[in-house]
């Protein structure tokens, strides 16, 4: 059940970005609360304001200007978040979660928050995918408890087909179904 549920959705910068807006969509017409946290890097890609238009919320991109710190917003927004969404995730952003490295507002409430709620969807061209380096990341944020949507194979927006897609949003939804089964008992 995901009705009532509340949702942090982070959002880096890759060219699935623009599929933030639909899965906003997708979770609210499930009765899902859903804040946004996006890089700086995601804004290049699809603007703040359309996702606050989305989401109803504020959307939050820099940890120091803008976010709402007389309540320490990177921590109150882990606090409020059953789940942790990441989608798209770019290898960056595993690469940063991965090394311990919390350097803007993103990474540093991913980092604040319990990694049984974090769910990480990589969307990245298929050599990035394939990376040896990419690999053991996301080899070493499993083995902590984070929950993968593995990508997809398909066309790619560099040119041809290849594995690194973002997930299908359904299948986002139904690994954020079972998220939300087992945060209950956390
Ligand atoms: C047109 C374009 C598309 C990109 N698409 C991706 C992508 O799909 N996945 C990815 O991991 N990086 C992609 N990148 C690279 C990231 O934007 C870059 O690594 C950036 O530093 C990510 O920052 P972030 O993780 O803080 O959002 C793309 C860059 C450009 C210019």
């Amino acid at each position: 059940m995901l009705a009532g549920k509340k949702v942090l959705l982070g959002v880096t910068g890759g060219i699935a970005a623009y599929q933030a807006a639909d899965l906003i969509g997708l979770l609210r017409s499930r009765l899902v609360d859903v804040r946004v946290i996006m890089t700086e890097a995601a804004t290049k890609f699809i603007t703040p304001l359309t996702l606050e238009t989305i989401s109803q919320h504020k959307v939050t991109v820099d940890m120091f200007t803008g976010a709402d710190n007389s309540r320490v917003e990177h921590i109150a927004l882990a606090r409020y978040a059953d789940i942790f969404l990441v989608a798209p995730a770019t290898a960056n952003f595993i690469g940063k979660v991965a090394s311990g490295i919390a350097d803007d507002m993103l990474t540093t409430t991913f980092m604040a928050s319990n990694s049984a709620r974090g769910i990480i969807c990589p969307a990245m061209n298929e050599g990035m995918w394939n990376n040896p380096v990419v690999k053991e990341n996301t080899e070493k944020l499993r083995r902590h408890g984070y929950r993968f949507v593995e990508p997809e194979y398909g066309e790619m927006a560099c040119g041809g087909e290849g594995w690194g897609r973002l997930a299908a949003l359904s299948s986002i939804l139904q690994t954020t179904l079972v998220v939300a089964g087992e945060v209950e008992s956390l």
